[in-house]
């Protein structure tokens, strides 16, 4: 693999060893700390983000190496109409590795096919969100031990909400997985994903009322409405507080349900969730800095056996 554009990239021993990768990192931080000494990332993010800059320019710094980069568009020569394809070209100059984020879908594949570096997709418009799949299956992995024979709830965006479209297409090939779609009818999961669904023969059902299927759900995988990919702010303004996930509706949950969310949030899981032993979305992001640093070590080819 010389890219990460989409989590179907990776077969799934490549995850699996990923995975191992990332857990080894997690236990033995100090092995990894200086294996990318004089190695470079950048970070050109043409869209807003927290978590997955942050977690790839700590990722970087955890491993021994530097970062440089961007944090929005507006400040890099994109401003002045500078193409995507130019951009990498220099990119490609001052660093061994790239993580692109991008409002337009496709803008990190055309980076990849210009670049003389590894670029990973941190994300193009409502498409893909690879390392953010990573990062939950790393979670669930880690937390519930297993990648196989569970049954998920996905609620909310599964329209737009690009990390459940990267979530499902790797979970898919996971022997048992059962999916439950939660959604508004105006943002159900797209018909490219449960057509990919009734080829494989895997069970899936889609609902609208979250207490209807709580109590079958191992993990509950919840998503924020995304107001930056709506054509119309009324239309937000309806579906944004669809689903607000409370204490009083976990009340029916399993006890060994896995709560997580891509994060930010807005008003879709209630504050006092938080201290829910099921929630498991803050331990989500740390996971993420530890799957990027693996992710890294594979693409740079530092990677040790584990
Ligand atoms: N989960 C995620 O992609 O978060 P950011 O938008 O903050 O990077």
């Amino acid at each position: 693999m010389e890219h990460l554009m989409n989590p179907l990239d990776l077969s799934v021993e490549e995850m699996d060893k990923m995975f191992d990768l990332a857990t080894d990192i997690e236990h033995n931080p100090e092995k990894y700390r200086h294996i990318c000494d004089g190695k470079r990332i950048a970070t050109c993010f043409y869209e807003p983000s927290t978590r997955t800059r942050l977690s790839f320019e700590s990722a970087m710094l955890n491993l021994g190496g530097q970062v440089i980069g961007f944090p929005d568009g507006g400040v890099s020569s994109a401003a002045k109409g500078e193409s995507v394809a130019d951009t990498i070209r220099v990119v490609s100059c001052f660093a061994d590795i790239c993580a692109m984020r991008h409002p337009k879908e496709g803008a990190p594949y055309v980076a990849a096919e210009h670049s003389s570096i590894p670029v990973i997709n941190a994300g193009d418009g409502g498409h893909q969100h690879p390392t953010q799949t990573l990062t939950d299956l790393l979670t669930i992995r880690s937390m519930q031990g297993r990648l196989d024979n569970f049954t998920i709830g996905v609620c909310g965006d599964l329209k737009f909400g690009r990390t459940t479209h990267s979530l499902v297409n790797a979970l898919a090939r996971y022997e048992g997985v059962k999916f439950i779609f939660i959604s508004p009818p105006e943002l159900r999961i797209p018909d490219y994903i449960t057509e990919m669904l009734e080829t494989k023969g895997i069970e899936f059902s889609e609902v609208i009322r979250l207490e209807d299927r709580i109590s079958e759900l191992d993990v509950l995988y919840m998503t924020r409405v995304q107001r930056e990919r709506f054509f119309n702010e009324d239309d937000y303004v309806r579906l944004k507080d669809f689903y607000i996930l409370t204490t009083e509706k976990l009340k029916s949950a399993k006890e060994s349900m896995l709560i997580l969310h891509p994060l930010p949030r807005v008003n879709e899981i209630a504050v006092d969730v938080d201290s829910d032993p099921r929630a498991a979305y803050f331990k989500q992001v740390q996971y993420g800095v530890y799957v990027r640093m693996a992710l890294i070590l594979t693409l740079l080819g530092l990677a040790p056996e584990v």
